[in-house]
């Protein structure tokens, strides 16, 4: 017999007809006259019951289907009596395919709190909450890529290990196949890296970028879509060592057009996952709210996940410059009852954490879309501005999240572009590569990152980043 997926039995429920089901066994309740068992496969969020009826199913067999054993069962589509669903199965065979024994399974058919599923993260995928948010990553992963497929952008793989750091910020792995213990030395004792693989120093990827630029300068309009790694030790709810990024790169677009693409491109995302993930989604709302009862009132959201989605999808997002965001946070007024301080007194200064919050959550209430940033705060690559003093940076805040994307239309001038480099340090021998592409046939282009993860965490409503991605990395944080 052929297994079908709970997700199809339950579109078709073929009534009176043969159906064989695999999956792991979330509970089991009844009496010596019944059992009713509640079957996941993880192909939707729904458990399927499965009514067995001791005559039909041996005893030995049923006290086996504890809670995460994986079955086998066999029986007859019928009309569901009032599980809510619109059929059950009536076993007629089940075969244990795996035990889990009661007394050392982990995972309970109750409640268990996220700090405690994140120690148990190869187990944790069994629970609703996770098989949810990892269905609702797939559908935002694959509506990536539909997106810039349909548009006729080109998915481009850059290497995970390179000798570059685009962000410039030094907070690489390095990789290397030599014994730093014991390191092959140069005359005046540094590290002889000659003698490593590459025969040079290497490091993973911060970020597809440079490459992904090489790859608009022939091809037009590209994304990269890949892991990425930062060695920043920030233990915070939005950062991980090990991300995913999606950075399109677009020749012939100016930072107007980086900004609609990147508006439009949110916006399709939240509504590609609407259309496709209702079930999932209204299960993490449900779970949304009930975490929201134990809060005081005034820490509670003033939305429930699916209508601040719809509102996301649906409103025009703020556009405004870094230096009129400087001018509302020096006027605003700090709620006294917060700890926070919202003054920034100088033009200049890198916006935190709280004045972004600020701006998006109690400010406008919106998305913003923030530009022209000072050029000291930015990265080598980034236009300067006909004053001189800002680039066409841009990074989109969302709320409950802070920084999503940043991006920004990138210096195409060789000179300009060198001269910054100089100012900053940059080696520009070993970057004669990404010149190359402003030394022949150079043209002004744009593009951005989003965070992958941070996007998931809005679209689910999660709190910490480690909890939507399936094994995550942080400082100390690499068992499995
Ligand atoms: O702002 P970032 O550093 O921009 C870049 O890397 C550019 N090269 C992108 C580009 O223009 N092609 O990172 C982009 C986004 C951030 O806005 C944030 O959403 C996410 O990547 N991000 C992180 N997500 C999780 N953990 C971290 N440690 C992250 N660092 C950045
Ligand atoms: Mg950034």
């Amino acid at each position: 017999n052929k297994r079908v997926k709970i997700k199809a039995l339950l579109a078709q429920s073929p009534i009176g007809e043969t159906a064989t089901l695999m999956g792991w066994v979330r509970t089991k309740r009844g009496n010596k006259n019944v059992s009713f068992i509640a079957l996941n496969d993880g192909s939707t969020i729904t458990n399927y019951q499965i009514v067995a009826d001791p005559n039909l199913i041996p005893d030995d067999i049923l006290k086996k289907c504890t809670t995460g054993s994986c079955i086998k069962v066999t029986g007859k589509v019928v009309e569901s009596q009032g599980s809510g669903q619109s059929s059950e199965l009536n076993a007629e065979k089940i075969e244990v395919l795996g035990e889990a024994d009661p007394e050392k399974y982990p995972l309970q058919p109750k409640k268990h709190s996220l700090e405690f599923l994140r120690e148990i993260a190869h187990l944790r995928m069994r629970t609703n909450t996770f098989s949810a948010v990892f269905r609702v990553r797939h559908a935002l992963a694959f509506a990536v890529n539909k997106y810039f497929n349909d548009k006729g952008f080109f998915y481009i793989h850059t290497p995970i290990i390179t000798a570059s750091d685009a962000e410039g910020a030094g907070e690489t792995f390095k990789v290397t196949t030599l014994d730093l213990q014991n390191p092959p030395k140069n005359e005046d004792g540094s590290i002889n890296f000659n003698e490593d693989f590459f025969e040079r120093e290497a490091n993973l990827t911060v970020s597809g970028q440079l490459e992904g630029e090489l790859a608009a300068m022939a091809l037009s309009e590209i994304y990269t879509f890949g892991p990425t790694f930062r060695a920043e030790n920030s233990n915070t709810t939005r950062h991980l060592a090990e991300f995913w990024m999606i950075e399109p790169e677009m020749a012939f677009y100016d930072a107007e057009d980086n900004a609609d693409l990147a508006e439009d491109f949110l916006k399709y995302l939240i509504r590609y996952v609407l259309e496709h993930c209702q079930d999932d989604l209204a299960f993490l709302e449900n779970r949304l709210l009930e975490e929201e009862k134990v809060k005081p009132a005034d820490q509670r959201s003033e939305m429930a996940l699916l209508e601040k989605l719809r509102f996301v999808a649906e409103n025009e997002f703020v556009r405004i410059t870094y230096t009129e965001s400087i001018e509302i946070l020096r006027n605003s007024k700090p709620n006294k009852k917060k700890k926070f301080q919202f003054l920034i007194d100088e033009w200049g200064a890198d916006l935190q954490s709280e004045h972004e919050r600020y701006l998006v959550e109690k400010h406008f209430n919106k998305p913003v879309i923030l530009t022209d940033y000072p050029k000291e705060i930015k990265s080598f690559y980034m236009r300067q501005n006909e004053d001189g003093r800002t680039v066409a940076a841009m990074d989109i805040l969302f709320p409950g999240i802070g920084e999503i994307v940043g991006g920004s239309q990138r210096e195409e001038r060789l000179d300009v572009l060198t001269a910054r480099m100089d100012e900053m340090n940059i080696p520009k021998e070993e970057m004669w590569w990404f010149l190359d592409t402003r030394r022949f046939g150079s043209t002004p282009h744009a593009g951005f990152g989003l965070g992958f993860e941070r996007m998931v965490q809005f679209v689910t409503g999660m709190g910490n980043i480690r909890d939507v991605i399936a094994f995550p990395r942080t400082p100390g944080n690499a068992e499995f």
